[in-house]
């Protein structure tokens, strides 16, 4: 039994991504499975599509940063309260809230079992929300469901033969985003460079995988080898 925490991006629910419904009822299940098994799950959902299009949309109409952050996190919580529904329609037991903040959540993973949050405040993306939320709860792991394969030492978009990691440090994996700092609304990295750098202060183990394949999820969930990058250890 232990607590774990999943960062599931939004890329994950966008409407492009085939197979999206099948993906959705894989991940209600395994999700299901790991709850009754008596493991303490908190799952933190990022923004995807109606972040990048509530953005654009007020993109020559707003010119503070931190405004842009609030529509993205408006974004993830509409992401989470759809994840939640899912959850709850399965007959699963879980917090009746989408908490607003770590503290809240913390408690709602300790009362509940189960938890569905987005975004916290400005200033960060949700993989640092759920980063923190890993550490407040004192999650065994805290796992990055993104989309791509493994971490890439250069952007594989950009260096299509980039060298890709199975195994990182925490701090080389902050040499490659970066300094923990802001890089503005809506850009996005493999990971958050604030989620790395609080896990590097706090020493939190991440599994960064392809969430597009849900069974990724599940193999990594249930401690089982898995295809991408392990970040162990300072
Ligand atoms: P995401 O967590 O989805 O960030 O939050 P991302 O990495 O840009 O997007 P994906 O998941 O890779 O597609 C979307 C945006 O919402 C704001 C940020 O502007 C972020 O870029 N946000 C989110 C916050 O300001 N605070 C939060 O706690 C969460």
């Amino acid at each position: 039994m232990e607590t774990l925490v999943v960062a599931l991006g939004g890329s994950l629910l966008r409407p492009e991504v085939e197979d999206r419904h099948d993906w959705l009822i894989d991940m209600v299940s395994i999700i299901k499975s790991r709850v009754l098994a008596g493991d303490k799950i908190g799952l933190v959902l990022g923004g995807g599509a109606p972040a990048r299009e509530g953005m654009e949309l007020v993109r020559h109409a707003v010119d503070d940063i931190a405004k842009l952050d609030r529509i993205g996190i408006a974004a993830t919580r509409l992401n989470a309260t759809i994840f939640r529904e899912a959850l709850s329609s399965r007959g699963i037991s879980i917090s009746k809230i989408i908490p607003e903040t770590v503290e809240r959540a913390v408690k709602e993973l300790e009362e509940c079992g189960l938890v569905v949050m987005g975004g916290t405040e400005p200033g960060h993306t949700t993989d640092a929300v759920a980063i923190s939320l890993a550490i407040e709860s004192g999650a065994s792991k805290c796992i990055i469901a993104t989309n791509v394969s493994k971490v890439f030492a250069e952007d594989p978009k950009e260096n299509p033969n980039s060298a890709s990691f199975d195994m990182l440090t925490l701090t080389e994996l902050q040499k490659i985003v970066g300094e923990p700092h802001h890089s503005g609304a809506g850009k996005s990295q493999v990971v958050d460079p604030i989620g790395v750098g609080e896990a590097l202060k706090h020493n939190v183990d991440l599994d960064i995988l392809d969430g597009r394949d849900a069974d990724k999820i599940r193999r990594s969930l249930q401690g089982e080898k898995f295809e991408g990058t392990m970040v162990r250890g300072k």
